[in-house]
């Protein structure tokens, strides 16, 4: 494992608790379009990567029945705890779940049916390399759906709160927008599922608004990649960027989340 990718893990641990929060709003509507699109038919094998507290591998255990199997996996051991209780709660005994990197994961024989990943890929340290590993865990014919936030979406949120971490520290250039930058796009996500050697791909995009309350947006920034931003800072200067946030959003009018996703699919 990475040093980053250990990074990339404790950071969505440290926030599991704000990020399930955010489940039923968000994670779990994107987790549900990215099963509607991706398709999971009943008996099929399953790979769920980056699965976060569940919310798309939970819609795939319900698609593929108790004939079926998903492996849920994710580097943030509390988000993997958080996704064991509610399989259990439902009583989905096809679900499993695995604190593991899920780019040094094995197929099992034969491979998977289908490989989805909802907003994880652009963590990876090589976005193109290590998706491509994804892509090696499925069978011949097997489908990946791959599903990342749209150009724009989240904007009046994160300029809120980019204005507000400014007013601490400079703002970071980050690995993870840049890759996002380059499939952020119908036309780009479809050319560089093709590029990674898929066949057939295919783009759906979805949009949705969410009411967005002043303690709701600070939730979503400490209990998502962004909570990194704030790592290293004093309590005081958190507090600090906490009431600029708040008082950027109400200078903006900024009342919704603004949720747009894609979600491509591709055949192996
Ligand atoms: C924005 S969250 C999305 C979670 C979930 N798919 C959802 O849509 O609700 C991104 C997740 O990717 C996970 N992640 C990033 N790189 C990973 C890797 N190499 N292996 C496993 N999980 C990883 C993080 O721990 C985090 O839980």
């Amino acid at each position: 494992m990475t040093e980053q990718q250990t990074t990339i893990g404790e950071v969505f641990s440290a926030g599991a608790e704000e990020f399930h929060g955010w489940s039923p709003m968000l994670w779990d509507q994107v987790g549900q379009a990215t099963a509607e699109v991706s398709a999971p038919s009943l008996g099929e094998r399953v790979f769920d990567a980056c699965c976060g507290a569940g919310a798309s591998a939970l819609a795939a255990a319900r698609m593929v029945g108790p004939g079926g199997l998903v492996d849920a996996v994710d580097l943030s051991g509390a988000l993997v705890a958080i996704g064991e209780r509610r399989a259990g709660e439902e009583g989905l005994g096809n679900l499993r779940f695995h604190e593991h990197d899920v780019t040094a994961w094995e197929a099992p024989d034969g491979g998977y049916d289908l490989v989805q990943c909802a907003l994880g890929v652009f963590f990876f340290p090589d976005m193109d390399r290590d998706t491509a590993k994804l892509g090696a865990l499925l069978r011949p014919g097997g489908r990946l759906a791959v599903t990342v936030w749209e150009k724009g979406a989240l904007g009046g949120w994160g300029q809120a709160f980019k204005a507000a971490v400014e007013t601490e520290r400079e703002w970071p250039g980050s690995p993870q927008s840049d890759q996002l930058a380059r499939i952020d796009t119908p036309h780009g996500l479809a050319c560089w599922l093709e590029g990674l050697g898929l066949s057939s791909p295919q783009v759906v995009r979805r949009d949705f608004a969410v009411p967005l309350t002043p303690a709701g947006a600070w939730d979503l920034a400490v209990g998502s990649g962004t909570r990194a931003l704030l790592t290293g800072l004093a309590p005081a200067a958190v507090e600090s960027i906490r009431a600029h946030f708040t008082a950027a959003l109400e200078a903006a009018s900024v009342t919704d989340l603004d949720v747009r996703i894609l979600t491509g699919t591709a055949v192996a």
